[in-house]
Protein backbone atom coordinates (compact mmCIF):
# COMPACT_ATOMS: atom_id res chain seq x y z
CA UNK A 1 0.00 0.00 0.00
CA UNK A 2 2.80 2.17 1.00
CA UNK A 3 4.58 1.60 -2.33
CA UNK A 4 1.65 2.59 -4.18
CA UNK A 5 1.22 5.70 -2.57
CA UNK A 6 4.45 5.95 -3.25
CA UNK A 7 4.70 5.36 -6.73
CA UNK A 8 1.64 8.01 -7.40
CA UNK A 9 3.11 10.70 -5.77
CA UNK A 10 6.20 10.39 -8.02
CA UNK A 11 3.56 10.40 -10.92
CA UNK A 12 2.00 13.29 -9.49
CA UNK A 13 5.81 15.18 -9.36
CA UNK A 14 6.21 14.12 -12.98
CA UNK A 15 3.55 15.15 -14.58
CA UNK A 16 3.89 18.48 -12.66
CA UNK A 17 7.08 18.97 -14.05
CA UNK A 18 6.52 18.23 -17.44
CA UNK A 19 3.73 20.83 -17.23
CA UNK A 20 6.01 23.40 -16.14
CA UNK A 21 8.29 22.48 -18.77
CA UNK A 22 6.05 22.48 -21.64
CA UNK A 23 4.76 25.91 -20.08
CA UNK A 24 8.08 27.62 -20.00
CA UNK A 25 8.60 25.84 -23.78
CA UNK A 26 5.49 27.41 -24.95
CA UNK A 27 6.19 30.79 -23.38
CA UNK A 28 9.52 31.30 -25.03
CA UNK A 29 8.32 30.43 -28.72
CA UNK A 30 5.26 33.15 -28.01
CA UNK A 31 7.54 35.85 -26.77
CA UNK A 32 10.27 34.96 -29.92
CA UNK A 33 7.35 34.83 -32.63
CA UNK A 34 6.01 38.24 -31.25
CA UNK A 35 9.39 39.90 -31.79
CA UNK A 36 9.75 38.66 -35.06
CA UNK A 37 6.39 40.20 -36.68
CA UNK A 38 5.28 43.16 -34.49
CA UNK A 39 2.08 43.61 -36.39
CA UNK A 40 -0.81 41.68 -35.05
CA UNK A 41 -4.11 41.92 -35.12
CA UNK A 42 -6.84 39.45 -33.39
CA UNK A 43 -4.16 37.11 -32.60
CA UNK A 44 -2.96 36.69 -35.98
CA UNK A 45 0.06 38.53 -37.65
CA UNK A 46 -0.02 40.86 -40.49
CA UNK A 47 2.11 38.81 -42.55
CA UNK A 48 0.42 35.34 -41.45
CA UNK A 49 -2.81 37.36 -42.62
CA UNK A 50 -1.27 38.31 -45.69
CA UNK A 51 0.31 34.92 -47.09
CA UNK A 52 -3.12 33.09 -46.41
CA UNK A 53 -5.44 35.76 -48.16
CA UNK A 54 -3.22 37.75 -50.31
CA UNK A 55 -0.34 35.86 -51.74
CA UNK A 56 -2.08 33.53 -53.66
CA UNK A 57 -2.72 36.67 -56.49
CA UNK A 58 -0.42 39.57 -55.08
CA UNK A 59 2.80 36.92 -54.42
CA UNK A 60 4.71 36.96 -50.85
CA UNK A 61 7.04 39.72 -52.07
CA UNK A 62 3.78 41.82 -53.12
CA UNK A 63 4.90 42.17 -57.13
CA UNK A 64 1.90 40.45 -57.99
CA UNK A 65 4.10 38.08 -60.48
CA UNK A 66 2.06 34.88 -59.51
CA UNK A 67 -0.28 33.10 -62.49
CA UNK A 68 -3.36 34.87 -60.72
CA UNK A 69 -2.20 38.09 -60.23
CA UNK A 70 -1.23 38.63 -64.07
CA UNK A 71 -4.35 36.86 -65.14
CA UNK A 72 -6.16 39.47 -63.09
CA UNK A 73 -4.09 42.51 -63.46
CA UNK A 74 -3.27 42.84 -60.17
CA UNK A 75 -1.11 45.79 -59.29
CA UNK A 76 2.33 45.82 -58.52
CA UNK A 77 2.13 46.48 -54.26
CA UNK A 78 5.50 47.19 -53.70
CA UNK A 79 5.89 50.30 -56.13
CA UNK A 80 6.74 52.98 -54.42
CA UNK A 81 4.67 55.47 -57.47
CA UNK A 82 2.00 53.73 -57.34
CA UNK A 83 1.54 53.60 -53.52
CA UNK A 84 2.36 57.50 -53.22
CA UNK A 85 -1.27 57.89 -55.32
CA UNK A 86 -3.13 56.02 -52.58
CA UNK A 87 -4.28 56.79 -49.07
CA UNK A 88 -4.57 54.73 -46.63
CA UNK A 89 -8.01 54.76 -46.34
CA UNK A 90 -8.38 53.83 -50.28
CA UNK A 91 -6.00 50.97 -49.72
CA UNK A 92 -8.37 50.17 -46.51
CA UNK A 93 -12.21 50.49 -48.91
CA UNK A 94 -9.99 48.84 -51.59
CA UNK A 95 -9.66 45.72 -48.87
CA UNK A 96 -12.87 45.85 -47.71
CA UNK A 97 -14.75 46.28 -50.12
CA UNK A 98 -13.49 44.75 -52.95
CA UNK A 99 -11.91 46.27 -56.71
CA UNK A 100 -13.08 45.20 -60.21
CA UNK A 101 -11.03 41.86 -59.99
CA UNK A 102 -9.67 42.02 -56.17
CA UNK A 103 -12.37 40.35 -54.05
CA UNK A 104 -13.64 41.71 -51.16
CA UNK A 105 -12.39 41.12 -47.34
CA UNK A 106 -14.90 42.79 -45.02
CA UNK A 107 -16.79 40.28 -44.54
CA UNK A 108 -13.71 37.74 -43.62
CA UNK A 109 -11.72 39.60 -41.86
CA UNK A 110 -12.54 42.66 -38.64
CA UNK A 111 -11.49 46.28 -39.48
CA UNK A 112 -8.31 45.48 -37.31
CA UNK A 113 -7.28 43.01 -39.41
CA UNK A 114 -7.60 45.27 -42.62
CA UNK A 115 -5.89 48.25 -41.01
CA UNK A 116 -3.20 45.78 -40.00
CA UNK A 117 -2.54 44.64 -44.19
CA UNK A 118 -2.70 48.08 -45.30
CA UNK A 119 0.63 48.77 -42.83
CA UNK A 120 1.79 45.44 -44.13
CA UNK A 121 1.42 46.56 -47.61
CA UNK A 122 2.62 50.10 -46.34
CA UNK A 123 6.04 47.80 -45.49
CA UNK A 124 6.47 46.24 -49.00
CA UNK A 125 7.05 49.93 -50.62
CA UNK A 126 10.42 49.35 -52.51
C1 LIG B 1 -8.06 36.87 -56.49
C2 LIG B 1 -6.83 37.66 -56.49
C3 LIG B 1 -6.62 38.66 -55.38
C4 LIG B 1 -6.55 38.41 -54.03
C5 LIG B 1 -6.73 37.08 -53.32
C6 LIG B 1 -6.24 39.67 -53.41
N1 LIG B 1 -6.13 40.65 -54.36
FE1 LIG B 1 -5.65 42.60 -54.02
N2 LIG B 1 -5.98 43.00 -55.98
C7 LIG B 1 -6.28 42.07 -56.95
C8 LIG B 1 -6.52 42.77 -58.21
C9 LIG B 1 -6.88 42.12 -59.53
C10 LIG B 1 -6.35 44.15 -57.94
C11 LIG B 1 -6.52 45.31 -58.93
C12 LIG B 1 -7.91 45.86 -58.78
C13 LIG B 1 -8.15 46.98 -59.74
O1 LIG B 1 -8.38 46.70 -60.92
O2 LIG B 1 -8.06 48.14 -59.32
C14 LIG B 1 -5.99 44.25 -56.53
C15 LIG B 1 -5.73 45.45 -55.89
C16 LIG B 1 -5.29 45.53 -54.59
C17 LIG B 1 -4.93 46.77 -53.96
C18 LIG B 1 -4.97 48.14 -54.59
C19 LIG B 1 -6.38 48.62 -54.53
C20 LIG B 1 -6.58 49.97 -55.17
O3 LIG B 1 -7.54 50.61 -54.76
O4 LIG B 1 -5.81 50.37 -56.04
C21 LIG B 1 -4.54 46.46 -52.68
C22 LIG B 1 -4.07 47.42 -51.61
C23 LIG B 1 -4.70 45.04 -52.52
N3 LIG B 1 -5.16 44.51 -53.71
C24 LIG B 1 -4.43 44.36 -51.39
C25 LIG B 1 -4.81 43.04 -51.17
C26 LIG B 1 -4.78 42.41 -49.88
C27 LIG B 1 -4.28 43.04 -48.60
C28 LIG B 1 -5.28 41.16 -50.06
C29 LIG B 1 -5.51 40.09 -49.01
C30 LIG B 1 -6.40 40.43 -47.92
C31 LIG B 1 -5.59 40.99 -51.48
N4 LIG B 1 -5.30 42.17 -52.10
C32 LIG B 1 -6.08 39.84 -52.06
C33 LIG B 1 -6.36 40.72 -56.78
C34 LIG B 1 -6.38 40.07 -55.57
Amino acid sequence: MKRTAQAATLAFACVLCLAFVLRGATHYGAASATQKQPLKANGMSAAALYGKNCATCHGKDGRSKTFKGKLKHAPDLTDAQWQAGKSDEHLFNSISNGREKMPAFGKKLTAQQIESLVSYVRGLKK
